[in-house]
């Protein structure tokens, strides 16, 4: 399975040493080409949710830093992470080892997929059973989970729902849709709460409104110290 291939690989998380606010600046050098509205650099884009977000919920810090870190994830179409394709990085995560829901973008395309055809993996739960939790279920490769296993190998202090946002961003059959419900534990049915409020403002905050950077750095600095380490593993 390509997914666990990917994941392992990037899992070892020995590519780069850097803090978040150096990858900040390091994704700033690209364009997401999946995403036709957005053609500012990336750091304003990261700002822009993150003081959007700030201005509505001013004492959840937390929900500020991540708005920030959300897409940091895609750095892994740079050089120095061996240049993964747009595809490989950005686009919807979907749970794979169990029947693709209807709701996933291109759906009908999975009909090519083996997948499809193997009924250990084409059923509702496939692999998995009612209510295990999302945690236990692996998720299609992408920028989110890739940003998840490097805030939690450093050990970041942000709080589950942080961290739920960040690694499920991308699944919008789950966000947008309701979809695979049946594999939700307790907690995940919280953090959905936090994901759905994210979520606005991670599209509408693409507004043209400029984010002045040297003015809300040092907040942001302060938040990343909180909450990472000085230097993480990429
Ligand atoms: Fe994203
Ligand atoms: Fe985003």
């Amino acid at each position: 399975m390509q997914v666990k291939r990917m994941r392992e690989e990037y899992g070892k998380l020995n590519r780069v040493e850097m803090s978040i606010w150096e990858c900040c600046e390091l994704l700033n050098e690209f364009i997401d080409e999946s995403d036709p509205d957005l053609d500012e650099p990336q750091i304003e884009h990261l700002l822009q949710t993150a003081e959007a977000i700030r201005k509505d919920y001013p004492d959840e810090d937390w929900l500020h830093l991540t708005g920030l870190i959300h897409d940091l994830g895609k750095v892994l179409l740079h050089p120095a992470f061996g240049e993964l394709p747009q595809w490989a990085v950005v686009g919807d995560t979907f749970p794979v080892g169990c029947a693709f829901d209807e709701s996933i973008v291109h759906h009908k395309y999975f009909t090519e997929n083996p997948d499809c055809n193997n009924s250990a993996y084409n059923s509702k739960y496939g692999v998995y059973s009612e209510g295990c939790g999302l945690d236990r279920v692996f998720m299609s490769w992408g920028h989110d989970d890739y940003m998840y296993l490097v805030a939690k190998e450093n050990k970041t202090t942000l709080p589950s729902a942080g961290l739920f946002i960040i690694r499920y961003h991308s699944f919008y059959a789950l966000h947008r849709a309701g979809a695979y419900r049946h594999l939700m534990n307790e907690e995940d049915v919280e953090n959905l709460k936090w994901l759905k409020i994210f979520n606005k403002y991670d599209l509408y905050s693409k507004s043209k409104v400029r984010v002045d950077v040297e003015k809300v750095k040092p907040y942001y600095l302060s938040l990343i110290e909180k909450y990472f380490p000085a230097k993480l593993r990429w």
